[in-house]
């Protein structure tokens, strides 16, 4: 993994952003694998930016999204179809043919993972795989014990991740217990990863990123296998 610090989240997003760009730039019918999240926000808000003032072009471009709560309408606005529409999608010139999100509301959801899974192989796999991270490691919504070679799944979310993401909701009930996510195996396939950890909440996931054992219980860990990760981090930390 090759670790970039940087002194805080402006510049995690503007680092993090020329990396799509360049991506983008040079192969422009690239497939982004994209997150959701607070911690991606900043990193959309330069490609918009980019978008507007030097033209950047999405048109060719195809992106999937990692995950989505089951049960969510896309026009939820704590749908990740929604998050997308309003943080990225709407303001860039890329079209919605192109832009993949899991349907948390599918009637056979084994047939949707499926389905993602196969679309995924189409269009030629994932270029750049964008990642953030959960306090407890998840990435996706691959919570610990996933198995390492996991393709999509539904998932149930951990009540911490839960409890994460409630500040989203207006009560902790409405959180969906249930996700659709890219498996652990599909991350892995992408040809490049680029891992955001920012801010103090992650100060931990981010220690045992760097210490722990490869193994199913943490599952970010899995990315010091891959041969192309470079994590963006604002977290200042000796180890
Ligand atoms: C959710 C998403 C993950 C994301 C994580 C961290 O659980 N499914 O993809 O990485 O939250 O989110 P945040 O960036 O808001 O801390």
């Amino acid at each position: 993994m090759k670790i970039i610090n940087v002194g805080n989240y402006q510049e995690l997003s503007e680092r993090a952003a020329k990396i799509v760009i360049e991506t983008v730039q040079n192969k422009p019918n690239a497939v982004l694998g994209l997150a959701t999240g607070s911690t991606p926000i900043g990193l959309y808000n330069e490609l918009i930016d980019d978008h507007a003032k030097n033209g950047t072009s999405y048109r060719k471009i195809c992106t999937f999204n990692l995950d989505e709560y089951v049960g969510l309408e896309g026009s939820h606005p704590q749908s990740y179809l929604y998050f997308m529409r309003q943080h990225l999608f709407n303001h860039i010139d890329i079209s919605s043919e192109n832009t993949f999100i899991p349907n948390g509301k599918a009637e056979d959801m084994m047939k949707e993972c499926e389905r993602y899974e196969e679309l995924i192989k189409e269009k030629g796999g994932i270029d750049l795989q964008i990642l953030g991270i959960g306090q407890n490691g998840h990435i996706g919504f691959n919570e610990p014990g996933t198995s390492f070679s996991s393709r999509t799944h539904i998932i149930q979310l951990t009540e911490s991740t839960r409890k994460a993401n409630s500040r989203f909701f207006s009560s902790m009930d409405e959180v969906p217990t249930h996700a659709v996510t890219v498996g652990i195996q599909t991350i892995m396939e992408s040809r490049k990863i680029l891992l955001l950890v920012s801010g103090q909440a992650k100060m931990e996931a981010f220690k045992r990123l760097l210490s722990d054992e490869i193994d199913e219980s943490f599952p970010a860990s899995v990315l010091k296998l891959h041969n192309d990760v470079t994590v963006i981090t604002d977290i200042a930390f000796d180890n």
